[in-house]
């Protein structure tokens, strides 16, 4: 469904990715793994077009998307979910799960009680401000906001921040139940254990490349993985 091929990105002098290739098929949950400035959220950014590769490739359902421009990509079947959640704070829920209609000319509705199945929490909230909700519940709109467009990819950055470890098993559970309606998803974690037992594969980046991939049960046994991303975080 998506595939990246060397892709380089640079901010201004500094390089960021330095040839980052990787593929993910449809209907899976892919994961990228890696510590602080490794190059995830860049990845991701240049996935929703707001950094576009200096060299290399990017393909999406057989396209040549590399140089698409951010306000396309919605439209074209991808949605982002950006570090620190960014819902809006000054609107209801409910309107903040209208935005991420925006653009599409049907019938939404349907969708937005599937947003209020999944996420039953948002609709008690429905009629409350964005910026009164706690960070969980912000983390559930901002992922129900993104689905709203109805994407076929979905792209994660860290939902799980700065969230108690009961509400990141909830978040977890509803993107697998997400992935079991259909929807394809590329989450960027740095809890490496929670997001290896939902995802079929993982890809763990260093420095602004891919150091090494595998599937998720042999990245959760692999000494490297264990040493470095889980610690004593898995039995
Ligand atoms: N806007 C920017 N301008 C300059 N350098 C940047 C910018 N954004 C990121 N970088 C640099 O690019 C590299 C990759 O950053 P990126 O945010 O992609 O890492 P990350 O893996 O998401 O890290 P974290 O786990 O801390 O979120 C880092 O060295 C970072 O300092
Ligand atoms: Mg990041």
């Amino acid at each position: 469904m998506l595939s990246v091929k060397d892709a380089v990105v640079r901010y201004g002098a500094i390089t960021a990715l330095h040839g980052v290739s990787f593929e993910v098929n449809q209907g899976e949950v892919v994961t990228l793994l890696g510590a602080n400035g490794a190059g995830k959220s860049t990845t991701l950014r240049m996935l929703s077009g707001l950094h576009a590769p200096t060299s290399g490739t990017i393909t999406f359902d057989g396209d040549d998307i590399t140089n698409v421009k951010a306000h396309m990509f919605s439209s074209m079947g991808i949605s982002h979910v950006p570090e620190g959640r960014r819902i809006f704070p000054e609107m209801t829920v409910q309107e903040n799960l209208e935005m991420g209609a925006y653009g599409r000319k049907d019938n939404y509705v349907g969708d937005m009680e599937r947003m209020y199945s999944l996420f039953p929490i948002l609709k008690e909230r429905r009629k409350q401000l964005g910026g009164n909700l706690s960070g969980g519940e912000q983390q559930m709109l901002a992922i129900g906001r993104a689905l709203m467009s109805q994407p076929r990819l979905l792209l994660l950055d860290e939902p799980s921040m700065g969230l108690a470890p009961m509400i990141i098993d909830q978040i977890f559970r509803i993107i697998g139940e997400i992935r079991d309606g259909g929807t394809t998803v590329l989450v960027v974690e740095q809890n490496a254990a929670h997001a290896l037992r939902l995802a079929d594969r993982g890809y763990v980046m260093e420095n602004g490349v891919i150091a090494f991939s595998d599937t998720s049960e042999k990245l959760l046994h692999d000494p490297r993985v264990r040493a470095v991303y889980l610690g004593e975080a898995v039995e």
